[in-house]
């Protein structure tokens, strides 16, 4: 039976509280070229990482309803915060696949240690929702995970400053007792941390494997749009991305061209709180 070509050619609606997600959607375009993304990022309310958890629902209920609209054929969440807090709670509700970055990211990092200590970090919410924590030790009983929040490393990366000698002061006092504790793996728990990756490996040193939930997430995704037959397997076209935001288009655009393989020329403005 041939497949139905308009499911498998709909976009992957891509979201995140702002720019942080435009790291799991440069995953998603470097592995999986064929596939369309809608990515909306919520620019207005960012940041969710100090948010309660029935506000971070509300909002991730308005924005899949909005990328619904999109006619997306599965949605990623590419927010830690977001996945820590309301992934379960709207997967229930939905129809169509949604994956979120803390559970491919956890996998791998239980797998990978060596020594049993993998460290985490994310924003306050992410590291008191435990979430890595429970889904490291459903893959290895074993590992002792140490979390810490560093709540400081969004705005220092929305600044721009991600080779600055003041961030490489703050990643040295949030991480050295991380470091003391011995950790041999260490999960960038939030969007905008890959793009601190290289900072953040010279203070932990080259004993310490970083793993990044977004390469990890878009190698997931890839996996399950197969298994659901939902791939596009059309090559040799030029895809069209979409950008939304809740505020300030322009600054994010300029952002999304200094980390995104693509040419974002276009980033459009969506009153988020109508849908
Ligand atoms: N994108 C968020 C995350 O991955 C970080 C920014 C925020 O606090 O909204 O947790």
């Amino acid at each position: 039976m041939s497949k139905d070509t308009s499911v498998t050619k709909a976009p992957i609606g891509v979201f995140d509280s702002g720019v942080g997600g435009l790291t799991v959607a440069r995953e998603i375009m470097r592995q999986m070229p064929n596939e369309q993304i809608v990515y909306f990022g919520d620019t207005a309310r960012v940041p969710y990482g100090s948010k309660s958890k029935p506000t971070i629902i509300r909002y991730t209920r308005q924005i899949i309803n909005f990328l619904k609209t999109k006619n997306v054929k599965a949605i990623v969440v590419a927010c830690n915060t977001v996945s820590a807090y309301a992934l379960e709670e709207v997967k229930a509700e939905l129809d169509i696949p949604i994956i979120g970055v803390v559970k491919p990211g956890a996998e791998v990092a239980a797998s990978i240690t060596k020594n049993g200590k993998i460290g985490v970090i994310g924003t306050v919410a992410t590291i008191e929702s435990k979430l890595y924590n429970k889904c490291i030790k459903e893959h290895n009983a074993n590992a002792s995970v140490f979390g810490t929040p560093c709540p400081l490393f969004v705005p220092l990366v929305e600044e721009g400053w991600v080779n600055d000698t003041v961030t490489f002061e703050v990643a040295t006092r949030y991480l050295t007792p991380l470091l003391d504790t011995g950790i041999d793996t260490l999960i960038l728990g939030c969007t905008h941390y890959p793009l601190l990756r290289n900072l953040i490996g010279e203070v932990m040193g080259d004993e310490v494997t970083l793993v990044n939930p977004a390469y990890e997430t878009a190698a997931k995704l890839k996996e399950m749009l197969k298994e659901k037959g939902l791939e596009n397997s059309a090559s040799g076209q030029s895809i069209p991305h979409e950008f939304y935001v809740s505020d300030a288009a322009e600054r994010f655009m300029s952002f999304a061209n200094s980390i995104l393989p693509y040419d974002v020329d276009t980033t459009k403005l969506v009153s988020i709180e109508e849908y």
